[in-house]
């Protein structure tokens, strides 16, 4: 193995202690076998073996969608998809990243305007960095400062937002992004990463369980959550498919998605919408919530409706010392540190699911109830 001069290797190593000191070094580690309070397997759909009597599919589609890598298998998919979530269709992308990006870095030209909620995720951001157009961040959820940005920006304008926010597990106010929308004539762009398999009848996420269908030009869903698989689907107009097979870099210059994930997909929906799942977190949800209500009376930051819950500690140390707590206890939670989120807004981050029993909540809501009554800090949202 090539080994790079000393002078060389100073910059990443010298980068790498930077982190250390900072107390924010990401390392991998063994997957935990600790009670699942933390991974976005919120139906446990990636815990169950769905291909199990299936016969065995390819694990390699051998080249890219426009050259040897389509198949009858995924182009069904992707129709059962768009019909499952009331989109005209939709198309398949390897993860919600390359989704993510590949959709906004070719929609918008140079004058156009991306305008995203600041809180969205790094994909999307990713994206928006790419992309020609002039990009205009907004603060969270303030449809105030979006309008008048809307007021003075130009070209055609896209708004991106989650429906979900995956660190505060909040919602954005659809139904009035989608009439600020249209009165503006911008397409609206929603990532529903976090909300499928959570939301609407179905599962079918806050757009459709909301009736905004028709009013969301683009919706990114991703399979690496409630459908505990892999990859995103991009669902829009008929319109919006062919110009992404004829444009999008991330969707063209890619080996496709394999035979054997899309088979594990279409069980997946095939749970989804049996629903036992769906009921049993819908379960476990209400009672967190009702356990919240009960014992935090004070601090509505800790109520919400998503899967994904905040416990706010403010500074790094702090959140990696109850995470540390939690953790030998026999609970998986993650500290969501500085700089993922602004500084004084760290927390911990609890993801319900739905093999999540009551008394493993009983005994993870014990302890934060005690950490609650050695620290009063303030509960608010950042
Ligand atoms: C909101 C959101 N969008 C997109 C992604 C990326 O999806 P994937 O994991 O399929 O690349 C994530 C994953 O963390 C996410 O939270």
């Amino acid at each position: 193995m090539a080994s790079l001069k000393p002078a060389w290797r100073e910059r990443f190593e010298r980068a790498l202690e930077e982190r250390q000191l900072a107390g924010n070094l990401r390392q991998l580690r063994p997957a935990s076998t600790r009670v699942d309070f933390c991974s976005n397997d919120y139906l446990g759909l990636a815990r169950t073996d769905l291909l199990v009597e299936q016969a065995p599919a390819r694990a390699g589609a051998t080249g890219s969608r426009l050259i040897t890598g389509n198949y009858p298998a995924i182009e069904l998919l992707e129709g059962q998809l768009a019909t499952y979530h009331g989109a005209e269709s939709g198309l398949i992308f390897g993860s919600g990243y390359t989704a993510n990006i590949g959709l906004l870095t070719c929609v918008a030209r140079r004058g156009d305007t991306l305008l995203y909620d600041q809180l969205c995720h790094a994909s999307l951001r990713d994206g928006l960095q790419l992309s020609p157009a002039r990009t205009l961040g907004f603060r969270h959820n303030d449809l105030d400062e979006l309008e008048a940005k809307l007021r003075r920006s130009g070209g055609q304008r896209f708004v991106v937002v989650e429906s979900i926010y995956s660190m505060d597990g909040d919602a954005a106010p659809l139904v009035d992004l989608t009439s600020l929308c249209t009165r503006y004539d911008a397409a609206l762009i929603v990532d529903e990463a976090h909300a499928v398999g959570v939301f609407g009848a179905r599962g079918e996420g806050l757009v459709s369980a909301l009736g905004l269908e028709a009013a969301v030009w683009a919706r990114i869903v991703t399979f690496g959550k409630a459908l505990g698989g892999h990859g995103a689907i991009v669902l829009g107009p008929r319109y919006l498919r062919d110009f992404l097979i004829n444009f999008c870099r991330p969707f063209i210059y890619t080996t496709a998605p394999p035979p054997l994930s899309i088979q594990h997909l279409g069980l997946a929906y095939r749970e989804l919408e049996r629903g036992t799942q769906l009921a049993a977190l819908r379960g476990v949800l209400a009672h967190w919530e009702e356990q919240i209500v009960k014992r935090f009376p004070h601090f509505g930051v800790l109520l919400g409706s998503s899967a994904i819950r905040v416990w706010p500690v403010p500074g790094n140390e702090r959140a990696k010392a109850l995470a540390a707590s939690i953790r030998q206890a026999g609970f998986e939670v993650k500290a969501i540190l500085h700089p993922t989120v602004a500084r004084g807004s760290e927390r911990i981050r609890i993801c319900l699911h739905a093999f999540n029993t009551f008394a493993e909540m009983e005994a993870l809501l014990q302890l934060l109830n005690r950490e609650s009554e050695k620290n009063n800090y303030e509960f608010t949202r950042t």
